[in-house]
């Protein structure tokens, strides 16, 4: 059986530093916390709290916190959370969010002082989201689909900068922002997806187009794992969503001469690798 498993599967920059920086603080100890779980990932996650490592799930629970080390993670965080931050002294603060985000923060403060709407073309319940929403100025919205994008009445005379969440489908983002320069009086648009997402998509669809069969590998609550199921199940109509070898066992391969691997940006190399080793049958 050829196996093609995608060089673009698995962590991204931005989570692989995120994971890393958690792991290096064990090294260090102390109490240690994340403000929400590092990647979306139960595996990653459950090894982190067997090591100490506490979840912080809202700012009610930070608020609690008096001493220790809180890593923010990779989707980052708003502005308030920094300046809560800011005021607990007993407090190490290691700012793990991606740079790509932090990008986005800056341009989002920027355009918003000079007094632009501020779009933000992505999921308002998304983390990296909210985190966006909070360097923004009170002039800010979010727009999600193209039906959103037609239902939405601009403030009269007001100027608008248009980015996007940097897991955002391009071709969705285009056609937001068209709908939106038809409407609006000057828009400037900052394409802020993050060519990790898109280089991943694309090599996800090229190795489903040639298998005949396709393995997702990704955590139930991942929506980037889920998004690489979809455009995989397009092409490849035996595409299989998993999250670890486990969910192999009663998985019949049999007649498939051509199988492709991807894997979502929160699922770790040892997890695509157990996948592989499977699939190879070195493991029967
Ligand atoms: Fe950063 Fe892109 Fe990953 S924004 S966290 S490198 S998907």
């Amino acid at each position: 059986m050829k196996v093609i498993t995608a060089k673009s599967a698995g962590f991204c920059f931005g989570v692989k530093k995120a994971v890393e920086t958690v792991y290096n603080e064990i090294e260090k100890g102390g109490r240690i916390y994340t403000y929400g779980e590092i990647i979306h990932n139960e595996l990653v996650v459950e090894d982190l709290e067997k090591k100490g490592v506490t979840v912080l799930n809202s700012r009610e629970e930070l608020e609690k916190v008096t001493e220790g080390t809180v890593i923010i993670r990779s989707h980052g965080v708003s502005k308030d959370i920094y300046e809560l931050l800011e005021e607990k002294k007993g407090i190490r603060v290691v700012d793990a969010t991606c740079p790509f985000v932090l990008k986005i923060h800056k341009i989002v403060s920027e355009e918003s002082k000079k007094g632009r709407h501020i779009i933000i073309v992505g999921s308002s319940d998304h983390p990296e989201v909210k985190g966006i929403i909070g360097f923004s100025g009170d002039s800010v919205r979010c727009i999600q689909t193209e039906d959103e994008a037609e239902e939405y009445v601009p403030e009269s005379g007001k100027c608008v900068s248009v980015v996007a969440q940097t897991t955002f489908n391009l071709h969705k983002f285009n056609n937001i922002v068209e709908i939106l320069k038809k409407k609006c009086y000057d828009v400037h648009t900052v394409n802020t997806i993050c060519n990790a997402t898109e280089q991943r998509q694309t090599e996800a669809l090229e190795i489903a187009s040639r298998a005949d069969a396709m393995i997702v590998i990704g955590g139930k609550n991942s929506s980037n794992t889920r998004k690489l199921y979809e455009i995989c199940s397009e092409r490849c109509a035996d595409t299989r969503f998993i999250q670890t070898v486990d969910d192999l066992v009663n998985e019949s391969l049999k007649g498939v001469k051509c199988i492709g691997i991807t894997a979502g940006a929160s699922t770790p190399n040892y997890i695509i690798e157990e996948v592989q080793k499977h699939v190879r049958g070195t493991d029967f």
